[in-house]
């Protein structure tokens, strides 16, 4: 008798036993959900979050909860597609890009050289140096239809659609810096390949178009040479390049080593202007 009524004991505690493990289980599996609901970042929050905090560094007084809505109204819940140029004219409008006259820089197939000047030598800005260029440089991102996230990994590439997110909006940038450049303007082109002025590049098929003679007084090409010249100022694509400007943009060429522009920004003693 004794015996059976100690087993009865024994089994009535592992059942207990095993409830009181079966609750703590749960209730830490639901722990670790609330948990993760609650530390997880949406891919949008990240994307918003380089977004305002490279707007706050770039300083200006831009309002970047400003910025950003009209940034975003461009393309979340649109096919990463179907995301025209005309998508970011709110954003441009919120942040205009400013005109610098004599200090507006242009490059094509340069961009690494470019910004190794521009970032030792403030004699120049580029695109990526305005606002909006800054903030978005480098990045990628899109959404979908109905949705309202944002992917940063995924998306369309560069030539996959023409009017995709991350395109139109360098071209849209773009053309309203090519529209309020003014005074002496610069280009770096390439001088290693056959076709410095390429047709299909933004500064040809974009920029170039949306010069305005009213502010502009002149181009200067730096044509970047490296050991193998394969252009020239004579190249007959800036003959074209030469032919699209309007009247009363005059226009000069320089053919200047890859090494003499290098050594040119590490030199503080050089000022603004003189490398070429
Ligand atoms: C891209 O957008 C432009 C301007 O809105 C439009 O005219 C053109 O048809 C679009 N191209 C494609 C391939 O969707
Ligand atoms: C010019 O283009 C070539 C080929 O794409 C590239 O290797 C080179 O770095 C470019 N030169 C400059 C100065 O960017």
């Amino acid at each position: 008798m004794e015996d059976g009524q100690a087993q009865k004991r024994k089994s009535r505690q592992r059942r207990k036993q095993c409830i009181v493990l079966i609750f703590v289980a749960v209730v830490l599996v639901v722990l670790a959900i609330v948990l993760w609901l609650v530390l997880r970042t949406s891919e949008h929050e990240e994307f918003k979050r380089v977004f305002t905090s490279r707007c706050d560094a770039y300083g200006g007084g831009y309002d970047c909860a400003k910025t950003w809505s009209a940034f975003e109204q461009a393309y979340v819940g649109k096919d990463p597609c179907f995301v025209p140029p005309e998508s970011y004219q709110a954003l441009i409008e919120a942040a205009p890009i400013k005109p610098d006259c004599n200090r507006m820089m242009f490059w094509s197939k340069t961009k690494d050289v470019v910004h190794d000047f521009t970032s030792k030598k403030e004699c120049f800005i580029t695109m990526e140096d305005t606002f909006v260029g800054s903030v978005l440089d480098g990045l990628t991102w899109c959404s979908k239809v109905g949705s309202k996230e944002t992917f940063t990994s995924g998306c369309p590439g560069w030539s996959d659609c023409v009017n995709n997110t991350v395109r139109s909006f360098w071209s849209k940038a773009s053309a309203s810096f090519a529209q309020v450049a003014c005074g002496k303007v610069s280009v770096m082109l390439n001088g290693s390949i056959a076709t410095p002025f390429s047709p299909a590049s933004i500064f040809a098929s974009i920029e170039v178009k949306n010069f305005n003679p009213d502010n502009m007084k002149s181009l200067e090409v730096v044509l970047v040479t490296q050991d193998k010249e394969v252009s020239n100022c004579a190249n007959p694509s800036l003959q074209d390049l030469q032919k699209e400007l309007a009247q009363g943009i005059s226009y000069s060429c320089s053919e200047v080593p890859e090494s003499q522009i290098e050594e040119c920004a590490s030199d503080p003693e050089k000022p603004c202007g003189s490398c070429w």
